[in-house]
């Protein structure tokens, strides 16, 4: 899986869906999975635009008296696939993580729970989201992927998850950059990648996506 995190890069809706509609050419070319993770006020779009869309960010509440937040139930009425929970730019409580992870999975959505490091990844694969997505901090918008930079980091989630909850699967994220950075991820053994900065400022988006999904 490639998961294309949009941050809030994107101030306008014509870049998410120029994006979308990126991603949805790469699958037909290639048939690796690409997820779209737009900013919250244009998931609706995106997602009538394009079938693999994820939130940025879920809330663990029910509807109800709760300003500001994004429920599940919400995501799922706008047809989003999942989301990603605990991203190291919005990071929650662990109960609230667990209680996200489970609200999702109640209304059919996928989670990428992301952590910081190896003992993290461990602690919250026991939360049995679908992905764990281990992401160093520090290397987050730096151009030096964790995968060729920190292999330890990938290596050693790899080997604790499998021991914690075999069943979770591994993404690595933070400065990938380059099909290389990608090629060193799987053999590291994870499921795929998710990136932001390399993608969304990329001069050729389509191509520099194409490279990335050829890996695979
Ligand atoms: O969610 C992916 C992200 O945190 C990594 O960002 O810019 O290093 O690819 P970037």
């Amino acid at each position: 899986m490639i998961l294309l995190n949009l941050k809030t890069y994107e101030q306008t809706i014509k870049n998410p869906l120029f994006f979308a509609d990126i991603a949805k050419e790469v699958v037909g070319e290639t048939g690796v999975r690409i997820v779209v993770a737009p900013p919250a006020a244009y998931l609706k779009e995106s997602a009538e635009r394009y079938a693999d869309i994820f939130a940025q960010h879920v809330d663990a509440f029910e509807p109800g008296a709760h300003t500001g937040s994004i429920p599940a139930e919400v995501l799922a009425q706008l047809h989003v696939k999942g989301s990603l929970i605990n991203h190291s730019e919005k990071r929650i409580p662990k109960d609230a993580i667990k209680a996200a992870v489970e609200r999702m999975h109640h209304v059919g959505l996928e989670t990428v729970v992301c952590a910081e490091n190896p003992e993290e990844s461990a602690e919250l694969s026991q939360f049995e989201p679908n992905f764990i997505a281990v992401e160093p901090p520090e290397l987050i918008g730096s151009g030096v992927s964790v995968s060729t930079s920190k292999p330890e980091v990938i290596t050693k989630t790899v080997q604790l998850i499998k021991k914690t909850n075999p069943k979770v699967r591994v993404l690595c994220g933070a400065g990938v950059s380059t099909k290389d950075d990608v090629q060193k991820a799987l053999e590291l053994g994870t499921d795929g990648v998710l990136l932001a900065s390399a993608f969304v400022k990329a001069k050729n988006p389509k191509e520099f996506l194409q490279q990335l999904a050829s890996v695979f």
